[in-house]
C-alpha cells in the first residue's frame, strides 16, 4: 500500500490551456503500458481571454480550470501543463563533443544564436541525445521558453488553488500522447498535427525518435474569422456554421469555399515545414499523418490532407491504449473528442520528475 501511495502522489493532472478550450485529463496505469481514464474535463473560454498567445484575461482561465477539477470531483492539485507558439524554440543542434560540466557552461552561450529573444528572458532546457563518433560531433535537444510565457500559464493554474509541477512543451506532450497510444515499433516516420483554435503544432518522428517541430500561427480560429467577416455574423454563429449548422439563415454548403481556402492554408505550411524538414534530415519519406486538436473535425480537412500530400492520413485517438468506465464517460463523448485530448492526455503521462 506504501508503494501505491509513492507511486499515486507521483501523478500529475495534465491541464491543456488552449486559447479556444482548457482540457483536463487524468491518467492511472494499468497494466504494463496501458493506462485508465481518473477523469476528464473540457471548458471553453472566450475568444477574448487568451489573444496571441497571451493571456489576456487570467480570472476567467482560473475559474475554467476550477470549475474542471470541481466537477470531475479531482483531488490532486499536482498539475502538468505545456505552452506552445512563437515564445517557444525547440531545436536539436550539434556541438562539438565534450563533458557534461562543460556542456552546461557553454550551453547559454551556444544558445543564443538560435534563440530570436534576449537570452536573460528565456528558460533554458536542454538534453543530450547523442553522440555521433563519425562527425565528433554531441546531438543536442535545445528547448527555450520565453519566462513570461511560463509565468502565464502558472499563475492562472496558482490562481485556481493548484500546483504547477511540470510545464512541458505541447509538441512533446503530442509525441507522448503518440506513443502510448500508438507504440510505434517500426522505424516509421510520423508527422504528428495539433490543429488547435490559433495554432497548428506539427511534430516529426520516427519511431521514438523526436526529429522536427515547428508551431505556426494558423488554426480553427481563421475559419471562423473568414467566415465571420465573409457573412457578417457574430464569432458565435460563424463557429456554429464551421459546425455544419445552420446560421442566421445560411446554409454550411455556402460556407464551403472559405472552409477549403482556409484548408489551402493549412496545408501551403505543412508544405512549407515538410519542405524544410527534408533539408535537414536523411529520412525520405513521410509514412503516415495524425491529426490532433479541435480543428481535425473541420468537415473535409483530413481527407484534404490526404489527398494533397499522398499520405495515409488519419485523426488522433487519444484513447487508442487507454480505457475508461462507460458509466462514467459516454462513449460518444470519448468518440467525439479524442483528438482534442491529445496534449492533455500526453500531459497526463508524465510523472513529476520535478
Ligand atoms: N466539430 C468541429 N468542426 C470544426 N471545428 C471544430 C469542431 N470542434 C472544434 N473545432 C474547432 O477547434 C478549435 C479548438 O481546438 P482546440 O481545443 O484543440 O484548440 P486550443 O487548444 O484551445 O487552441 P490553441 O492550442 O491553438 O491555443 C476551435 O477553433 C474550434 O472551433
Ligand atoms: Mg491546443
Amino acid at each position: 500500500m506504501a508503494f501505491d501511495f509513492v507511486t499515486r502522489s507521483k501523478q500529475v493532472v495534465g491541464l491543456d490551456i488552449g486559447s479556444s478550450t482548457v482540457k483536463m485529463a487524468e491518467l492511472r496505469p494499468v497494466r504494463k503500458g496501458g493506462y485508465e481514464l481518473v477523469s476528464l474535463g473540457i471548458e471553453d473560454l472566450s475568444p477574448e481571454c487568451i489573444v496571441d498567445g497571451v493571456i489576456i484575461s487570467k480570472l476567467p482561465v482560473s475559474d475554467a480550470i476550477s470549475r474542471i477539477f470541481a466537477q470531475q470531483n479531482v483531488k490532486n492539485k499536482r498539475v502538468a501543463t505545456s505552452v506552445s507558439g512563437h515564445s517557444v524554440i525547440v531545436k536539436k543542434i550539434a556541438l562539438p563533443t565534450q563533458t557534461q560540466e562543460e556542456l552546461s557552461e557553454s550551453i547559454r552561450w551556444e544558445a543564443e544564436q538560435y534563440i530570436p529573444f534576449d537570452i536573460a528572458d528565456v528558460n533554458l532546457d536542454y538534453e543530450v541525445l547523442g553522440e555521433s563518433a563519425a562527425t565528433g560531433n554531441l546531438d543536442v535537444l535545445l528547448v527555450a521558453v520565453k519566462k513570461e510565457k511560463i509565468t502565464d500559464h502558472t499563475s492562472v493554474i496558482s490562481m485556481a488553488g493548484k500546483n504547477p509541477v511540470i510545464v512541458d512543451v505541447d509538441a512533446f506532450a503530442l509525441q507522448n500522447a503518440y506513443e502510448v497510444n500508438y507504440k510505434p515499433s517500426t522505424r516509421s516516420t510520423v508527422a504528428l498535427l495539433d490543429l488547435g483554435a490559433s495554432i497548428m503544432t506539427i511534430n516529426i518522428v520516427t519511431g521514438h525518435d523526436f526529429l522536427f517541430t515547428r508551431d505556426v500561427g494558423v488554426g480553427g480560429h481563421q475559419y471562423t474569422d473568414f467566415i465571420q467577416k465573409e457573412f457578417n455574423l457574430s464569432f458565435a454563429q460563424a463557429q456554429a456554421l464551421k459546425h455544419g449548422e445552420p446560421a442566421d439563415g445560411i446554409q454550411p454548403s455556402e460556407a464551403r469555399h472559405i472552409i477549403e481556402s482556409v484548408n489551402e492554408i493549412i496545408c501551403l505550411e505543412i508544405q512549407k515545414t515538410f519542405d524544410f524538414f527534408k533539408t535537414t534530415t536523411t529520412v525520405e519519406r513521410i509514412d503516415r499523418m495524425l491529426v490532433s486538436g479541435g480543428a481535425a473535425h473541420t468537415p473535409g480537412l483530413v481527407e484534404t490532407l490526404a489527398q494533397k500530400f499522398d499520405i495515409q492520413t488519419e485523426k488522433f485517438d487519444s484513447f487508442k491504449n487507454v480505457t475508461y468506465d462507460s458509466k462514467r464517460f459516454p462513449p460518444s463523448l470519448i468518440a467525439n473528442r479524442s483528438p482534442d485530448l491529445a496534449v492533455a492526455v500526453g500531459l497526463a503521462l508524465r510523472s513529476a520528475e520535478e
